[in-house]
């Protein structure tokens, strides 16, 4: 049976970790593309030949042309522009939001069949954005943001536990941004939800508190730090994450920008909710209670989303 085909839209700093990473994976045959030419082609070479080092099976290839994407199983788009210091995500939307329409367009016209996973940001409006201009089924079409941020979430509780971010599960959703809401009652410890480990006394209320506030403003840390750019190791490791759950049908259930219509009092939008995600794409929105005050939360979240939702309509009049 041939190799799964893995088309990455944008071969900079996340889109070559990508590649990397799923060749180390041995997750499918990657072809690199970028309007950039030289970039996709350097790094499908540079990476080629790290092959015999490490024994992995897959071929690697970059392109300018979108043709080449023809036929692909899974597309992981990162075509854009990163934040620099001083700037939210939400600053990127003019640009971004242009890149979006030739990709869509691209993906539409050559891989219409593809799991399409966007990264680009401001990502619930970008992933909403390139959805439109695809027109791909919206189960086939999902933002990766949830993952990551629940990974920083579970990164910074296993510090400050001291315990294996192996055994720290949580969830965080909503936008990719400001206001994002990590959910600390669904958030555990060996199974023990968070709210149970401050009465117990091994954290306290404060400390949970700066956590969750650290990991709104994970992305900044890390463009505070970077000044050139933004994240790229974990944002491409869980996106990884995601197109593995869809090429293996593992069907795992990860937090991710999926288009809701119905779950969670929401119709017809896109925004960051507990998901599961198999060979049918996203198979089931996980219909969550929230407590009052999560939910005042998500829904403040959620109307940031719709907020740049609707300036994408204002700049491009065929999204209205
Ligand atoms: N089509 C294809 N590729 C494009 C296009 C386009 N229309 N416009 C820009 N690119 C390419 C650039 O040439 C560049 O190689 O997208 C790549 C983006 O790479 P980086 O600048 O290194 O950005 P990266 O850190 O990978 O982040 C990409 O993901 O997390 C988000 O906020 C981040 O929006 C940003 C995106």
């Amino acid at each position: 049976m041939a190799r799964p085909k893995i088309a990455l839209i944008g071969s900079g700093q996340i889109g070559g970790t990508l590649a990397h990473l799923a060749a180390m994976k041995e997750l499918g045959d990657v072809v690199l593309f970028d309007i950039t030419d030289g970039i996709p082609q350097g790094k499908a070479l540079d990476i080629a030949e790290s092959g015999p080092s490490e024994g992995f099976d897959a071929a690697m290839t970059g392109t300018t042309d979108y043709a080449d994407i023809a036929g692909a199983d899974v597309c992981i788009v990162t075509a854009g522009v990163p934040r620099k210091p001083g700037m939210s995500r939400d600053d990127l939307l003019g640009i971004n939001l242009k890149v979006m329409k030739s990709v869509g367009e691209g993906i539409a016209k050559h891989a219409p069949d593809a799991f399409v996973i966007c990264i680009t940001n401001p990502l619930d409006a970008m992933v909403w954005a390139l959805r439109e201009f695809s027109g791909l089924p919206h189960e086939k079409v999902v933002g990766m943001a949830g993952v990551l941020d629940s990974a920083r979430f579970r990164h910074f509780l296993s510090l400050e536990f001291n315990v294996s971010m192996k055994d720290v599960t949580a969830f965080v959703l909503g936008g990719h941004g400001d206001t994002m809401v990590p959910l600390t009652r669904y958030s555990t410890v060996g199974g023990i939800p968070l709210p149970d480990l401050v009465d117990m006394g091994w954290t306290t209320q404060d400390k949970l508190d700066a956590i969750v506030q650290r990991t709104r403003d994970g992305g900044a840390e890390i463009v505070g730090l970077l000044k050139t750019g933004s994240a790229f190791y974990a944002p491409a490791t869980s996106a990884i994450e995601m197109a593995e759950a869809y090429l293996k049908d593992q069907k795992r259930l990860l937090p991710c920008a999926a288009y809701v219509d119905g779950a969670l009092g929401l119709n017809g939008m896109y925004v960051g909710v507990p998901t599961v995600i198999g060979a049918g794409g996203i198979e089931r929105i996980v219909d969550i209670k929230l407590s009052k005050d999560e939910q005042a939360m998500f829904d403040k979240s959620v109307d940031a989303v719709k907020g740049l939702v609707e300036a994408c309509k204002g700049i491009d009049s065929s999204l209205a």
